[in-house]
């Protein structure tokens, strides 16, 4: 068992229990836990599921100030994907979306091939609703290798040269207030990776180490289209 996966297991009773109820996997791999952390607005409000389009790409910083991720409205229930495998082989299985119908996910939108991933400037990964010429609609998409990926499936790779899943972020979905929290990770994490790869960049951008901090207690929920100048279509 990895240090990480062995926190998780031991990381306490009632984070233990909010994966339960989250229903964050039922074999193998374990979760890891990172901040439970409120999906808010821009103005703080927590965010509502009932007030999310559904086929529309949001982002959302987690579980660190500078590792961006997708959150997904999908237009079908999203049911478990069976195992899913990461590159390493580890094996595990996420449990499907949460909120009504079960049509919730959060993925990481660092790519799993060469980690690719929304900036402020521009994006060449993200959820596409409607088929193109490359790709059959619905999936999240990554246009700068073309690695597809079933959101509606845990995000296994449906094409393209990724050789895993993107990491699925656990959700916890408060049905009587309809207020999410991330709890953590499922799946392989791309996150050391990302930070060796762009550390002179983040570094400038958010200033030191910043970009390596926990978001916290809440973190913001935005439009793509609001967070990102240009997202590159294919
Ligand atoms: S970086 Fe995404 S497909 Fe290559």
């Amino acid at each position: 068992m990895e240090r990480r996966d062995f926190l998780a297991v031991c990381a306490g009773v009632s984070s233990a229990a909010a994966l339960a109820a989250a229903g964050a996997a039922r074999a193998g791999v374990a979760p890891r836990l990172h901040a439970r952390t409120r999906l808010v607005d821009a103005r703080g409000t927590p965010v509502r599921v009932a007030s999310l389009k559904a086929g529309t790409n949001y982002v959302f910083q987690y579980p660190y100030a500078a590792t961006p991720c997708f959150l997904l409205r999908l237009v079908a229930p999203a049911a478990s994907a069976g195992a899913l495998r990461r590159e390493d082989g580890g094996v595990y299985d996420w449990a499907g979306g949460v909120g009504p119908g079960r049509t919730v996910v959060a993925f990481s939108a660092i790519c799993a091939h060469k980690l690719a991933y929304p900036t402020r400037e521009v994006s060449f990964i993200r959820y596409q609703h409607e088929a193109s010429s490359t790709s059959a609609g619905r999936v999240i998409h990554c246009c700068a290798d073309h690695s597809v990926y079933d959101p509606a499936a845990g995000a296994r790779v449906v094409s393209g040269p990724a050789p895993q899943p993107l990491a699925a972020i656990v959700l916890e979905w408060d049905a009587k207030r309809d207020e999410l929290h991330a709890l953590g990770t499922l799946g392989a994490e791309p996150f050391e990776a990302f930070f060796a790869k762009y550390e002179f960049r983040l570094a400038t951008e958010y200033g030191g180490a910043k970009a390596r901090a926990s978001v916290g207690p809440a973190t913001v929920v935005r439009e793509l289209a609001d967070y990102c100048r240009n997202t590159i279509q294919c």
